[in-house]
Parts: structure tokens; sequence; C-alpha cells
């Protein structure tokens, strides 16, 4: 292997690097992975997706004992009480339970685990932590983080970000979430499940941007029944301090006049931004664009022969199971193998309840890009979905006029997340309505919302 000490050497044990770093090894490649985290999964299984969904599973157990749901059911609870220091434990042992599995999967692989930080020297090799290492492969996937609001400080006590947001020791009364986007809402519904009342200052004229629009105006109305105050076409131009929280200044995002608001605890969830902090990259002769992303071509090579980049550090969604494709992708292009990901069909969902998901084209870029077809079928119709009480939502798919092929589908439902894969396999497929609207889809199912609006892109479901 010439003086090289690896075939491949991922920077980042994420999503994106340690899924590249297992295939890689799967494919006979000598392979090892730079992590500076204590524990290996990156920014996902550490302080992203799996704790948020720990507890956004345990503050929606607390919710439906504590607010009746179970007793419309005739299940009886007396004396709910909330342990905030349990609820945490069980968060951390799923932390631990699923990092760990990455560990063992390194091992099982004989993925080399070089733990620290990773700074290029050249454009072959890397230093990390004291040792350099040569590989003829580098893939950066270093992620990202939170990005900043200048003016509002965090100080991880009374304004947090989604980290300490996970982490807090006692349920805040009056929780304010500076950005409508993914982190806002679901941590914003986490706390006020469990009691805080909760303000989302948004920016733009409505929340979750990138959504398709219909969804995001149906989401704000159901958030807003849960007790959301939702103020959009809102800014934040100030944060003080006070003895017992923060006092925000807001103003119209158009300008006119100031008006303050009194938090606990404020959350910053605008964004984030790729890390490339002390990464050395001009060593390596790369740079990044305006957005701090590495570029990358299709098949995910940087401009510098033998430098890859996947998942959040690189362009497009910043999103897991994005991350993990490209991953694999990478290492298989590097192994001579032909990767590839169809960013045309990246599922996103919004583990609320209901959730918000959705693939594909939203109706206003499917408007724009052509005719169109639109079938819609509220989950009120649904059988499964009125019996379990979870009637708000809808599912819609948006087809090509002319050829019927599905070009995006949008979900709102208790389990949107879960339906949502059918769609997107469904659309990889080519599939058009009609192919969806004659599958046989098992009942009663929340999926049988799928067919019934894809047989109302023809105008003809059964339920409504
Ligand atoms: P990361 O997971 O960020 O991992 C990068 C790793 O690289 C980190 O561990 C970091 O320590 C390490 N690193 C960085 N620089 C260096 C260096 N120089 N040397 C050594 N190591 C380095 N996405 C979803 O799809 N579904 C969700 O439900 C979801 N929930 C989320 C909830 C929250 C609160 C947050 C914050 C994010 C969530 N995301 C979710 C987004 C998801 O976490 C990211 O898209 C995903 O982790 C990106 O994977 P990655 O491998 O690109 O980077
Ligand atoms: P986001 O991009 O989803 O939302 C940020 C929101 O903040 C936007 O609505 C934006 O308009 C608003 N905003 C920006 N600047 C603002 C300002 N100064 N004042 C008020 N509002 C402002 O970002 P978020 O929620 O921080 O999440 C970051 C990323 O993490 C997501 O984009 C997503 O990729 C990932 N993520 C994914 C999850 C999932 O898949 N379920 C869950 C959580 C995070």
């Amino acid at each position: 292997m010439d003086d090289y000490d690896f075939d491949v050497l991922v920077i980042g044990a994420g999503p994106g690097g340690y899924v590249a770093a297992i295939r890689a090894a799967q494919l006979g490649l000598k392979t090892a992975c730079a992590e500076s985290r204590e524990t290996l999964g990156g920014t996902c299984l550490n302080v992203g997706c799996i704790p948020s969904k720990a507890l956004l599973h345990a503050s929606e157990l607390f919710e439906e004992a504590a607010h009746g749901t179970l007793a419309k059911w005739g299940v009886k609870t007396a004396g709910v009480e909330l342990d905030l220091d349990a609820m945490h434990g069980t968060r951390l042992e799923a932390i631990k339970g699923l990092t760990g599995g990455i560990e063992f999967l390194f091992k099982k692989n004989k993925v080399e685990w070089l733990k620290g930080h990773a700074a290029f020297t050249g454009k072959d090799s890397v230093k990390v932590g004291d040792r350099d290492v040569r590989a003829k492969n580098i893939i950066i996937a270093t992620g990202s983080s939170v990005a900043p609001l200048p003016g509002v400080e965090i100080d991880h006590e009374a304004i947090v970000d989604s980290t300490s947001a996970l982490e807090l020791s006692k349920v805040p009364g009056h929780m304010v979430v500076i950005g409508g986007g993914v982190i806002g809402l679901e941590l914003g519904s986490v706390w006020r499940r469990l009691g805080a009342k909760v303000t989302v200052v948004e920016f733009l004229d409505q929340i979750l941007p990138g959504m398709d629009g219909e969804v995001r105006k149906e989401a704000a109305k159901i958030f807003k029944k849960q007790g959301f105050d939702i103020k959009t076409g809102t800014k934040v131009t100030k944060a003080e301090r006070t003895g017992k929280g923060v006092t925000l200044t807001v103003e119209p995002a158009k300008g006119g006049d100031a008006s303050t608001i009194e938090a606990d605890v404020v959350l910053v969830a605008i964004g984030r931004r790729p890390n490339i902090d002390g990464l050395a990259l001009d060593k390596a002769g790369l740079t990044v664009n305006q957005r701090g992303q590495v570029e990358i071509d299709h098949d995910f090579r940087t401009k510098v022969p033998g430098i890859w980049a996947i998942g959040d550090v690189a362009p497009g969604p910043m999103l897991a199971h994005k991350a993990e494709d490209e991953g694999i992708a990478a290492a298989e292009n590097i192994a001579g193998l032909t990767g590839i990901v169809n960013h045309d069909v990246i599922p996103s969902v919004v583990y609320t309840m209901p959730e918000i998901a959705g693939v594909g084209l939203t109706e206003e870029q499917a408007k724009e890009a052509g005719e169109i077809k639109v079938g819609k079928f509220p989950m009120m119709a649904n059988s499964r979905a009125k019996t379990n009480r979870e009637p708000d939502g809808f599912v819609k798919v948006i087809a090509d006029a002319k050829t019927d092929r599905v070009l995006g589908v949008w979900i709102i439902a208790s389990v949107g997340g879960t339906m949502i894969a059918q769609a997107a396999q469904a659309m990889e497929f080519g599939a058009t309505s009609e192919d969806i609207a004659y599958t046989c889809h098992a009942h009663p199912t929340h999926s049988e919302a799928v067919k019934e609006a894809a047989m109302a892109v023809t105008g003809k479901p059964i339920h409504i």
C-alpha cells in the first residue's frame, strides 16, 4: 500500500462518517475514522436525532397520562408526576446503547478509531491528536454545529442551544424558541408537553421553511391549537439576562415598534453551519463556498483528487439519512463501484405530534415546473386515525398532469414519518399516482390515506 497508513481515513464519526467507514471496511479497504468526541455517532446519536426522539417519546407518554388521553380510553391514572431525572436517565441510556453499538461495529469491521481532533497537513495527510496519518482517500464528514445569533449569547443556562435544551434540569415556566424550524418545534413540543408555555419567534411569515405551503399553514394551526404561541414575521434584536431569566426585545421583521418578552429559557434554533474550524482545509488545497460547505461533484469528490465530502459539511439538507446514504455511496465510489444518491428523493420528517413529513417537490415547486394534478385525503376520514383519536392532518399526492408520475408527497399524520417511506420508494421506482392507488394497502392502517390521496389525484377516493 505504498507508504500510506490507510486506504481510507474518514474524519468524523457521525451518521455520514461512521457509515462510510464501515462500508469502506466491508469492501476490503483498510479504514480508520477520526473522531474528537468521547463517543462515536456524531451529532445525531449524541445530541441530535436520538436524544430528541427519546424526549419526544417520553413527553408524549407524560402528556397522554397527565392530560386525559389515557383516561379517555378507560386507562385511569392517579397522581401522575413528572420525574425529569428519570426521563433524562432513560435518554442517556438510549445514547449509551447506540453509541456503544457503533464502537462494537467498528471493532467487528476492523475500522480503527483514531481518537482526537483531525487537521489536514497536506493533500493526503492529516494529524489526529499527536499522530500523523497518510491515507490514499480522505472523507470529510465533520458535520455541523449550532449557528449562533449575534446579540443572543448562548450560556447553556437561560439561553440554550439544542444540546443544552435537551438537558434542562427543570421545566421552564416560559420558553421562547427563536426559529420556527425543525428543532424549535420538536424541542418546543417536548417542553410544552412537560408543562412549559412555549412561544416561537420566527423571522419569516410562516414556520417550517422549505416545506409545502399548505403543510406549513396546517402545521401552524395544529401547533397553535396545542398551545404554542407563534409569532411569525418577528425578529429578536436583543437578549438581556435578568435575575430570573431573559428579557428579549423583538420587533416586526419588516420594521416597526419594538416590544419585550420575558422568558425563563430562550432556545436559539435558527439553523446549523458546517464544521470546518480547525480542519486546516487550506493545507489540502480546499476552500469552502459562501455557506461554509465543502463543494463536491455528483460522486462526492471535492476538487482535490482523493478527498471526498459527505453529510452536513457538504451541500444539501442537513439530515442523518442523507449523510448515511452519501457515506455508503462515497465508500463504494472509492472502492471502484458506482455509489449514487438520488437527492431528489430525500424524505424529511418533523417528529412532532402529529408528524410532518414530505418527499420530492412542494406543490409550489411542482407548479413552477409544469402542469400538475393534486390529490388530498384527510386523516379524519382514515378509519385507523379516527379510531385512535388522531384526526389531525392529511396526505397530499402531487403528480405530473400528463404522465401521472408522482412528483411529491406531503403528510401530516401521527405516524407520517413512517408513512413517508412508501412514498419515497414509489418515487424511486418512478411510480404514477395510479400505481399507488392500485396497490393493496392493509386495513386498517394510516397508510391507507396515502392510497386514497393517490386515488384523489384522479378524483376517485372511496371514503370521502
Ligand atoms: P455529525 O453527526 O455532525 O458528525 C460529525 C462528527 O465529526 C462529530 O461527532 C464531530 O465531533 C466530528 N468532528 C468534527 N470535526 C472534527 C475534526 N476536525 N476531527 C475529528 N472529529 C471531528 N436528522 C435527521 O435526519 N433526523 C432527526 O430526527 C434529526 N434530529 C436532530 C435533532 C437535533 C437536536 C439536531 C441538532 C440535529 C438533528 N438531525 C436530525 C440532524 C442530524 O443530526 C445531522 O444531519 C447528522 O448528524 C449529520 O451527520 P454527519 O455525519 O454529517 O455529521
Ligand atoms: P431550521 O433551518 O430548520 O429552522 C430555522 C428557523 O429559524 C427557520 O424557520 C428560519 O427562518 C428561522 N430563523 C433564522 N434566523 C432567524 C432569526 N434571526 N430570528 C428568528 N427566526 C430565524 O434550523 P433548526 O431548527 O435550527 O435545525 C437545524 C437543522 O437540523 C435542520 O435544518 C435540520 O436539517 C436538522 N434537524 C433535523 C431534524 C429532523 O430531521 N427531524 C430535527 C432537528 C434538526
